[in-house]
């Protein structure tokens, strides 16, 4: 019999290895407490997600700064007074030889009214579309606060490593600071930090340099960015690719491709097949750095053929992984073949448009929420449920778009 490609072991070019080709994606547990802390939930959690098989997993994004929150019950690293919760988390997110890794945000504009008077973004323009009614227009951050940013991703990826996390992961994706400052619609600053596609990289490339001299050159540290933005005037394909070959000089280990934002939350999508495969295949054209392509792997075959074919190094499946939370296992005792997502309805036409993408993100929230309290994940159509979930756990606050 043949080898599963998915069981092979990954060694990056710092010499850390991968146990097998499966990524965790970060999704925001929203599992922090009132105070930004991680909770026994959060650490139960990993310990499932572990011990069910999956080589690499990435926190949910983590902010940088508790005055820019994307999500209620985020976690904040800003120093280290928190050191011994995260130590328990580290801990349980690495045993059987799991790496874990810790996300590393800032939300810019996209941090909602409940959490935000102003936001802050490259530039002061607002949101557009459905969701922008939940957010405050922003203001343009000064160049003293932009280096202030460096200097909190800096900082919090030395917390994570004295705590035990095995390497970081920088959000450059999704619509938040760093996507808005690689968009020419959302950066419009005639500083060193907007214009040119150098100019709007700098702050990422500034992050990225920061981290890796606080951390060192044996840990890890990768990138999430969007393959595209999906509007003529964001980041583009072309520009995406030029900045993924700058971090590749750099010395970046991991290259996690993904799309959407807010505005158009392509990463939402509940379609089958790999959205983004055919751009990362490009990717691996120009880069030796590996490549984990996140969003819409469904099936064992697809999986397989994608590493096969060398689309991509590594497999992020984040829902599939909130309901099978073992899925890694389960493939490797012959126990999984597919899975469909469940398309979630309450049974009014109207209400599922207007609140598809909190029932979405609620639902697998509620699965979270269920594997950290030790019981079998709830599969169903209803979308009654998540609501009911994400009305006892956010109150009204639960109308505010957010989790991407
Ligand atoms: C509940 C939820 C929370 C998420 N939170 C994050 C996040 O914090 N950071 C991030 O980069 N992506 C986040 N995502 C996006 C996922 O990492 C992933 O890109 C997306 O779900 C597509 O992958 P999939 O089709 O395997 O689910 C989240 C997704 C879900 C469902």
């Amino acid at each position: 019999m043949s080898v599963n490609p998915l069981f092979t072991p990954l060694t990056l070019q710092n010499g850390t290895t991968l146990k097998n080709r499966f990524v965790k994606p970060a999704m925001s547990e929203e599992m922090g407490d009132k105070r930004f802390r991680p909770t026994k939930d959060l650490v139960n959690l990993y310990r499932q997600w572990a011990q069910g098989g999956t080589g690499l997993l990435i926190t949910g994004n983590v902010m940088v700064d508790s005055r820019a929150r994307g999500e209620m019950g985020n976690v904040v690293v800003e120093d280290d007074r928190d050191l011994d919760r995260l130590r328990a988390w580290a801990a349980a997110g690495t045993e059987n030889q799991t790496q874990l890794w810790m996300q590393l945000n800032h939300p810019g504009k996209q941090s909602p009214k409940t959490m935000s008077v102003e936001p802050v973004a490259p530039s002061a323009i607002p949101l557009e579309g459905d969701n922008a009614f939940a957010f405050n227009p922003p203001r343009a951050l000064t160049v003293l606060e932009i280096q202030d940013i460096v200097t909190r991703f800096a900082r919090a990826a030395g917390v994570a490593k004295r705590a035990g996390f095995t390497g970081v992961e920088i959000h450059a994706a999704h619509g938040y600071l760093l996507n808005q400052f690689l968009s020419p619609h959302d950066n419009q600053r005639h500083d060193e930090y907007g214009g040119s596609l150098e100019n709007r990289m700098r702050i990422l490339v500034e992050i990225y340099s920061a981290v890796r001299q606080t951390v060192g050159a044996a840990f890890p540290v990768g990138f999430k960015i969007n393959s595209s933005d999906f509007r003529p005037d964001g980041l583009t394909e072309s520009d995406s690719l030029q900045v993924i070959q700058r971090m590749a000089e750099l010395g970046v280990d991991l290259i996690e491709i993904s799309g959407g934002n807010y505005e158009n939350p392509r990463m939402q999508s509940t379609g089958n097949g790999a959205f983004f495969i055919d751009y990362a295949a490009k990717v691996k054209r120009i880069v030796n750095v590996p490549v984990c392509v996140t969003g819409g792997f469904r099936s064992m075959t697809g999986m397989v053929e994608a590493v096969d074919r060398n689309q991509t190094n590594l497999i992020g499946l984040a829902r599939p992984l909130a309901l099978i939370p073992d899925l890694p296992n389960q493939i490797q005792q012959g126990q999984f073949d597919h899975l469909q997502l469940e398309h979630l309805t309450t049974g009014v036409k109207l209400l599922d448009k207007k609140l598809g993408s909190l029932i979405g993100l609620s639902y697998y929230q509620a699965a979270l929420h269920r594997i950290a309290t030790g019981r079998p994940v709830k599969r169903t159509k209803n979308a009654w449920y998540p609501l009911g979930y994400a009305f006892k756990t956010q109150g009204l606050a639960m109308f505010m778009p957010d989790r991407a």
